[in-house]
């Protein structure tokens, strides 16, 4: 395979739109980092956040090398469950610690589905739960987004059928960056049959106020069917520490833990005491929120000036029209090792997802576009 498709395909497993983080994507994408050190790339393909861990994290990360002859079920992840259980006011036993959000949902995965039936999910999706289902022999009932790529949410609800094992909805969606409104999406949920789980993977969503108030996470007391997934890998900035958690009713919770391999050990101190640290560094989330809006509206604006669609976000990356240069942009972004994520079939034809890096690097970006269209 010629270097050129390795980094297309690079690209696109670490988008997790046609493919998860497989052991075999994996490999694909070392192929491709191999003639440089991964440090030497601009990584604007994997929705990480270009300014994290803040300050404060790296402090308590320094200082919780101290514990690193600890196990970390004895103090840290319990403190960082309450820390968790104040912010969302859910009880602890409601909460599943694990290794990234990634993991959680191949856990839930794992449960929810007996190997038949169909989950309901956006054919524009994240799509590591539904793959994993796929594996189990579960049918990916591929809902068709609006033309402006935003989630059909009738279309959802009349897709569901007495096979359907779960519904699944990230919002905002990955990789689109729509997001929908609290008011309609508390609707959608409460409009699903309550023996039916729903998911919401709300691995973005503070990007969207800054806050918490978007969140879905107050239903969790009314709808015992209600799932929700979050991660420390977003605005947190805590990707390379693998953290993230899934809040839903505490018979599920248990059971979860039990398929967890870790065992709840599969999470270190270092990244458990940074993940609280996380939390309370309140400057960081705001400031993290407003570079990223800004250089993302301002990425936006250049491209639509060059008369590039580009699609609304809500997140910290964007989703663009680029059938009409891609061929041509692929060996520049090569040469300047720049890596986006680029699709060439299926829902993702002609589409690219671009996630938000410093200023500095979408000028570089912005310079390459206009190189070649
Ligand atoms: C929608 C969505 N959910 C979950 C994840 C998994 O993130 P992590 O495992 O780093 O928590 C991602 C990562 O890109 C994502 O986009």
């Amino acid at each position: 395979m010629d270097r050129r498709k390795l980094l297309q395909l690079g690209s696109l497993a670490t988008a997790g739109v046609f493919m998860p983080l497989s052991s075999k994507a994996l490999v694909l994408n070392k192929a491709v980092h191999t003639k440089t050190s991964e440090f030497d790339r601009i990584r604007l393909n994997a929705n990480e956040n270009p300014y994290g861990p803040s300050e404060n994290v790296k402090k308590t990360i320094a200082e919780s090398l101290m514990m690193s002859n600890r196990y970390p079920h004895i103090e840290s992840i319990p403190k960082l469950k309450s820390e968790i259980a104040k912010l969302h006011g859910v009880t602890e036993d409601m909460i599943l610690i694990t290794a990234g959000s990634y993991q959680a949902l191949k856990i839930i995965g794992t449960r929810l589905s007996n190997g038949t039936g169909n989950h309901v999910a956006p054919d524009l999706s994240f799509t590591v739960l539904m793959r994993q289902t796929e594996r189990m022999g579960c049918t990916w009932k591929k809902i068709k987004t609006n033309d402006d790529k935003s989630i059909n949410l009738q279309r959802m609800s009349d897709a569901i059928d007495s096979e359907t094992q779960f519904v699944y909805i990230t919002n905002p969606n990955n990789p689109t960056g729509h997001y929908i409104s609290r008011d309609k999406i508390v609707d959608f949920c409460r409009s699903i049959p309550s023996q039916l789980p729903i998911i919401v993977d709300e691995a973005y969503i503070e990007f969207v106020k800054g806050d918490e108030s978007e969140s879905v996470v107050r239903l969790l007391q009314e709808l015992p069917n209600l799932i929700i997934t979050r991660t420390f890998s977003k605005i947190y900035g805590l990707a390379g520490l693998r953290i993230g958690y899934a809040l839903a009713k505490p018979e599920w919770i248990e059971d979860w833990s039990t398929w967890d391999q870790g065992g709840q050990l599969g999470v270190s101190n270092l990244s458990a005491n940074a993940a609280i640290a996380a939390l309370q560094d309140h400057k960081f989330l705001k400031s993290s929120k407003v570079n990223i809006d800004k250089t993302r509206n301002q990425f936006s604006k250049e491209l639509t000036d060059l008369g590039i669609k580009v699609y609304p976000s809500w997140t910290n990356f964007m989703l663009l029209e680029s059938g009409s240069f891609q061929e041509r942009l692929i060996p520049k972004l090569e040469h300047a090792k720049i890596d986006i994520g680029i699709g060439r079939s299926g829902v993702m034809t002609n589409l690219a997802r671009v996630s938000v890096g410093t200023d500095q690097q979408m000028n570089q970006l912005l310079n390459l576009i206009k190189s070649v269209i």
